[in-house]
């Protein structure tokens, strides 16, 4: 087994580089408009419901059409899983795991495609675009490799004299794959095949904000010689079919990602036994967060300030990762702010198919409103610094927004909001910095920047995220390099990209022979 390495970022600066990607979306333009097909056991299936993919650039532009499955289609869908699991248990790891290697070498020789994919219906930069392409190959490659070293070789146990003990671990059943739409590439794949290299069989409902990107890579795993009934296929609308994946006795597991108000409903759907259903469901929920960065007096304050615009306006701050909260020490206060207004004052903000731009479209008219309220919410909560605008009528572009001089306890910093909006929260001391970035239901993702080693070490005790950022941005977790996944609310800290990451689909079994 090869060494994993994480699949680099293009290099942008290079001409060719952007001239490759240019192509790419001219190539991926020409398929704008085509309609996607459920999968189910195999079979392709178009009916009447089929719902447009807008892209959040502009609106009258309609990147592909999702069949949409109905209730009985999902049912189909789940037993024929249920079926495929028989055979597909018994697959060696090995071959499983050849699957994955080889749709990860597929999806890196068109890697720009795929980017630009996420370009026109996730309304992505090319850099995030490019960055989430190189994660879902990266999910491939490591899955692969880790059902490979849990799999295949035996583990070892505390040797008994007179018996033979084995370990081993069984793959579970069938597991509903939900998607959320603000990583529809990269999240959905790694959830997929994640389940699959385990010996599961999935039914997957991708977003339906961007079901076309899952569309193509179920096709990809295809290609890739995945065979039948293991991925069934079917995008639909949550509050329609959710609550028969979440139901259905023949589900063994639910792997979910997306906001924390679905994921608990989903939960409690799951956590009760239906008729006919043998086993406790297995919930995997990675939900939101409101994460913050806290600046102490020692920090360094351009380092700071780059970090908090990044992590909050990279694809405008649509990421559970994304910095919702700058919570910085009074002695640094004015200095931070005044250099993360001044940073963000330079992002472009505009179509995301150019390179030059910085701040792509929120992804829908909801998001563009929801975040747009906030705003208004925010004004009287502290004092707006920049931003605050916006401009629905082509595309959903909301201008990146800090607003300073809010409290803890204040509904900006405190409620999730998807969108551009940074809340800078003052605080009167390190520890009072470290209670603001703790006083959230939510425990994702963190930074501290400081120059303070007693600090440093005090909040890798006492910051309560999954995933703590020392002196650096709070996003861009690399698969096998930051195990991501959150505390509390934001989810069961699964760790997806983690060496834990696939027991979560999978059950030990010792058996024990006497010699
Ligand atoms: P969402 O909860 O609205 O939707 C997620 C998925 O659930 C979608 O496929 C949706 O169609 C489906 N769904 C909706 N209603 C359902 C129901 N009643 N039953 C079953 N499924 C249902 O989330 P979203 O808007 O797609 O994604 C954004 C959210 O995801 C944010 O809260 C973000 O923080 C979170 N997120 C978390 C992580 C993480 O790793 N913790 C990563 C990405 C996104
Ligand atoms: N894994 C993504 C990040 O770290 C969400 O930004």
């Amino acid at each position: 087994m090869e060494t994993f390495y994480n699949e680099p970022f293009t290099n942008f600066a290079l001409e060719h580089n952007r001239l490759a990607f240019m192509d790419a979306l001219a190539e991926v333009k020409l398929q704008w408009g085509r309609k996607y097909a459920l999968l189910v056991n195999g079979q392709r299936f178009i009916g009447e419901a089929v719902l447009p993919s807008f892209s959040p650039a502009d609106h009258s532009v309609v990147v592909g059409y999702a069949a949409q499955a109905d209730c009985g289609q999902v049912e189909r869908a789940i037993e024929s899983a249920a079926e495929a699991f028989t055979a597909w248990k018994g697959v060696k790891p090995s071959i499983r795991a050849r699957i994955l290697y080889r749709a990860a070498a597929l999806m890196r020789r068109r890697k720009h495609r795929f980017s630009a994919w996420l370009v026109y219906e996730g309304g992505k930069t090319w850099p995030e675009a490019d960055a989430e392409t190189a994660e879902a190959i990266d999910f491939l490659n490591y899955y692969a490799r880790e059902a490979q070293r849990l799999l295949e070789v035996r583990t070892p146990l505390v040797p008994y004299p007179g018996e033979d003990n084995e370990w081993t671990y069984l793959p579970l059943g069938v597991g509903a794959v939900i998607s959320p739409w603000n990583f529809p590439l990269a999240i959905m794949a790694g959830m997929t095949a994640a389940a699959i290299v385990c010996g599961n069989t999935v039914v997957l409902k991708p977003a339906s904000a961007a079901p076309v990107i899952a569309a193509v890579f179920v096709d990809l795993l295809r290609e890739a010689g995945l065979p039948d009934g293991i991925v069934q296929f079917v995008p639909g609308a949550g509050n329609v079919i959710g609550d028969v994946l979440a139901e259905h006795p023949l589900i063994r597991f639910i792997n979910f990602t997306g906001s924390m108000e679905v994921g608990l409903k989903l939960n409690e759907n799951a956590n009760m036994r239906r008729p006919g259903q043998r086993w406790i469901k297995r919930v995997v929920a990675e939900l939101g967060g409101k994460d913050g960065i806290v600046v102490d007096r020692s920090a360094s304050i351009t380092a700071a300030a780059e970090a908090i615009v990044q992590s909050a306006f990279g694809y405008g701050g649509q990421k559970c990762s994304a910095c919702s909260r700058a919570i910085i020490h009074e002695a640094v206060h004015d200095d931070v702010v005044e250099e993360i207004v001044r940073l963000t004052g330079q992002l472009r903000v505009g179509d995301p198919a150019l390179f030059e731009t910085d701040v792509g479209p929120l992804i829908d008219r909801s998001a563009f409103e929801k975040t747009a309220a906030y705003v208004e919410i925010g004004r009287n909560e502290g004092t707006l610094l920049c931003g605050g605008g916006g401009d629905g009528s082509i595309g959903y572009y909301a201008e990146p927004t800090v607003i300073a001089g809010v409290s803890s306890g204040s509904r900006i910093a405190q409620e999730e909001i998807f969108g551009p909006l940074l809340a800078v929260v003052k605080a009167g001391d390190f520890e009072e910095a470290l209670a603001i970035a703790n006083d959230t239901p939510y425990g994702l993702t963190g930074a501290l920047f400081s120059q303070e080693r007693m600090h440093l070490e005090r909040a890798r005790e006492t910051f309560h995220v999954g995933n703590l950022y020392l002196n650096r941005k709070c996003t861009g977790a690399l698969v096998g390099v930051h195990p991501f996944g959150g505390f509390n609310l934001s989810g069961t800290d699964s760790k997806a990209g983690g060496p834990d990451y696939l027991l979560q689909f999978l059950q030990p079994k010792v058996v024990s022979e006497r010699l």
